[in-house]
């Protein structure tokens, strides 16, 4: 049994949801800034170990494991001293907005000798671990190209007290897209895209671009395209999903396309297609298994998938295999979106390897505690 620690009490329910249905896991201590959240958190889960102060969190040896869920700008400073208290760390997308910072949290996982999650929770999606299922049975062949988008109206994000200096999209949004793409295509090389504000995301006082289209090619030649758009309806409302076999688009979804087959996974829509050579083509809903997804309601929190990463984090601190996305491959995904916002104020492709070294991080990173 593992204990953990909860920063950040607002996305961080899905992982007290997570914790509290496991037989891994006890919830050891949950902390925000805002007390009237930790106490509604305390009253929903049963629990009375919150506190404002994260270094008194910090300092409970109970707990082996920190999950972080504070803003995108705060990670890696709480990243950092989660690590140097001896914890293992599980921190949700983005891992980070920048690589400032990286080569700090990296030597301090090293000298911790911690393990490392990054909550990518899109890759713990039903139709998403079907689809890397069929993909290492080997249903698909080669693949050669990878296309993953994530749509998705969030101007009510923007109005967030901590968003007025902006939220960074690329990071924010596409690092969901290009994780999926980097599980396929782990060595991409090089980018290049577009961007666009919209008016929308203008009214809201933001700064930067919301609407996003980019190519990726990897170090094999084999190309992948990601897309993004945040300020914007989408062609999916709440209720659709629950009709999620008519709806004609999802506001995540990603398509392999492979010398054998092809295949596309969806989420919110617990539904995933196919098409192998050695198989009739066809589509499966797994929608028996929505409340392990969608245990809130709507789709607003999704938490079987930080249900689904933390049990398979469990197994790793247990000596199983890493769940993964562990700190290295983290980094080079933050590393690909960093590629791409040069890419918009350059205006032409830019390589991993350039933004890479200029944070003197190598190129083929080996993980810190291997
Ligand atoms: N699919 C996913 O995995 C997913 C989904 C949504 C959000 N997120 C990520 O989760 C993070 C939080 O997003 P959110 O929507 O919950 O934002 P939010 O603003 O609703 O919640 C963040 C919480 O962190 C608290 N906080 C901020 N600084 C703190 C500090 N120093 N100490 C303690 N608490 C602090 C705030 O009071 C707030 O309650 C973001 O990085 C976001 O990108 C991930």
């Amino acid at each position: 049994m593992h204990t953990l620690g909860v920063l950040g009490l607002g996305e961080g329910r899905s992982i007290l949801s997570a914790a509290h249905t496991s037989k891994h896991w006890r919830v050891g201590g949950i902390c925000d800034l805002d007390e009237a959240l930790g106490q509604a958190r305390e009253r929903e889960f049963g629990l009375a170990c919150f506190t404002t102060s994260y270094d008194e969190m910090l300092a409970d040896s109970n707990i082996d494991t920190i999950a972080i869920y504070t803003p995108d700008p705060w990670h890696a400073r709480h990243c950092i001293a989660a690590l140097h208290a001896g914890m293992n760390v599980i921190c949700t997308k983005p891992l980070f907005d920048g690589l400032t910072e990286a080569k700090a949290v990296f030597e301090a996982a090293r000298a911790s000798g911690c393990r490392f999650l990054v909550g990518q929770s899109s890759r713990w999606g039903e139709p998403m671990q079907r689809q890397w299922q069929d993909y290492t049975a080997g249903k698909l062949g080669e693949i050669w190209t990878v296309e993953a988008h994530y749509h998705h109206d969030h101007r009510h994000y923007m109005a967030n007290s901590w968003a007025k200096d902006g939220i960074k999209w690329i990071y924010c949004g596409l690092s969901h897209p290009v994780d999926l793409v980097r599980r396929y295509l782990p060595d991409i090389e090089e980018v290049f895209g577009y961007g666009v504000q919209s008016g929308a995301s203008k009214a809201l006082g933001q700064n930067g671009p919301d609407v996003l289209h980019f190519v990726l090619k990897a170090g094999s030649g084999k190309i992948a395209r990601v897309s993004g758009c945040y300020g914007l309806p989408t062609l999916v409302k709440d209720a659709q999903v629950m009709d999620a076999v008519h709806n004609r688009d999802s506001l995540k979804s990603i398509i392999l396309r492979g010398e054998r087959g092809s295949c596309r996974a969806d989420y919110p829509d617990l539904r995933y297609a196919y098409n192998f050579e050695d198989a009739p083509s066809g589509m499966l809903s797994f929608e028996s298994k929505r409340d392990h997804y969608y245990r809130f309601g709507g789709f607003s929190h999704h938490a079987g998938e930080f249900q689904n990463y933390l049990d398979t984090f469990a197994a790793e601190l247990d000596g199983g295999p890493t769940a993964g996305p562990d700190l290295c491959e983290g980094i080079y995904t933050v590393a690909v979106l960093q590629a791409m916002e040069r890419c918009l104020e350059r205006g032409a492709p830019v390589k991993i390897a350039e933004v890479l070294g200029e944070h003197g991080l190598a190129e083929r990173m080996q993980p810190p505690n291997p």
